[in-house]
């Protein structure tokens, strides 16, 4: 990410309906203090977002204590993040990396944990060995990404994995957390009467079981007041939903490549507790201050009233939610 602009110069050069959240040196000289080495971290210590790299984190935290492990790492592409940059390297060099990286988070596991790691095609099915060696493999989520760059070779690619894996068969899924509800366009009746459907006045709606292909999933962009500066930020609804489904409240989220804060914003935003670390100190920056956003508004964009709706369903839900 380019050094972040000042709040001034940002809205000057930017669009009257850019949402984009920049920081101001205001932001940077007040959230300093939030933002921890991880040297002083203390042992049990919750809701911190701390600047360091993964293993430094993972060795100042408590055995035993973690519920949900979110692990969004750098994929297996050269890529800049602030002042670093990853650069890729044969599979067989990311899949040991990934397995270091791994073996130092999972003493942070108890029996009923569950963890989900984000990829992508290339490097899915590496991650996969890896954590089929250590956990238990549950499910691989595909989400679409609208957003890709074109390609006269091959497929444009508009998707990436998670992986969902628990450290025993014994761990807990709140399915009944994460329903989506979609306009029913074939109503199934029995006897005449509706089956599972919600009759209202923008018609049958119905709260359906989420699949493992997650297409109502926007990527943030511009306009959105969710979206930072940061290369890859993940969307506040994916997070939910992996949240809401593995985790209860008071629960702790652990994400030690947090980057612009996502998973701990939405713990903060449903009640978990979380610590983030990210070794990029203007990210760290960045989450403290979206942390601080989702003190005064918990929203997020996609999940109202404890459901999910499907996405552009602004008309049906503005709809439903004037005759309720
Ligand atoms: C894919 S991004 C995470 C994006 C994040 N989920 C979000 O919603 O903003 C990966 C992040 O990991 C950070 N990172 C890379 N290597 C790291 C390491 N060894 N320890 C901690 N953070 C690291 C990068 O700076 C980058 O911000």
């Amino acid at each position: 990410m380019p050094e972040a602009q000042s709040t001034t110069s940002a809205l000057r050069k930017r669009g009257a309906r850019n949402r984009t959240l920049t920081l101001s040196d205001g932001d940077r000289l007040r959230l300093e203090n939030r933002v921890l080495s991880p040297r002083d971290v203390r042992r049990g210590q919750k809701d911190l977002v701390v600047h360091g790299e993964c293993a430094a984190l993972a060795a100042r935290m408590k055995p035993g204590s973690v519920d949900l492990l979110v692990l969004d790492p750098p994929y297996n592409l050269s890529k800049r993040f602030g002042s670093s940059s990853f650069s890729a390297s044969s599979p067989e060099v990311y899949a040991a990396w990934f397995e270091t990286t791994l073996r130092e988070l999972l003493p942070l596991l108890h029996a009923r944990s569950s963890v989900y790691v984000f990829c992508d095609w290339r490097n899915s099915g590496d991650v996969h060995g890896v954590l089929r060696r250590h956990l238990k493999v549950q499910s691989r989520i595909t989400f679409e990404r609208e957003k890709g760059r074109g390609s006269r070779k091959r497929w444009k690619n508009t998707s990436e994995d998670i992986w969902f894996a628990t450290a025993s068969e014994d761990y807990p899924f709140y399915v009944d957390q994460v329903m989506i509800r979609r306009q029913v366009l074939a109503p199934y009746t029995k006897d005449g009467l509706a089956r599972g459907w919600i009759e209202t006045q923008s018609g049958p709606l119905r709260d359906t079981y989420p699949g493992n292909l997650w297409n109502d999933i926007t990527i943030p962009f511009w306009s959105m007041p969710e979206n930072t500066e940061h290369p890859t930020q993940k969307p506040e609804k994916l997070m939910a939903r992996i949240i809401l489904a593995s985790s209860r409240p008071g629960d702790l989220v652990l994400d030690p490549f947090a980057g612009s804060g996502t998973t701990g914003v939405v713990a903060r935003k449903l009640g978990r507790h979380f610590v983030l670390g990210e070794k990029e100190r203007e990210y760290c920056l960045l989450a403290a201050r979206r942390l601080e956003l989702a003190e005064q508004d918990s929203r997020i964009q996609g999940y109202e009233d404890g459901v999910f709706w499907e996405r552009n369903s602004g008309r049906v839900r503005a709809r439903f939610k004037s005759t309720q």
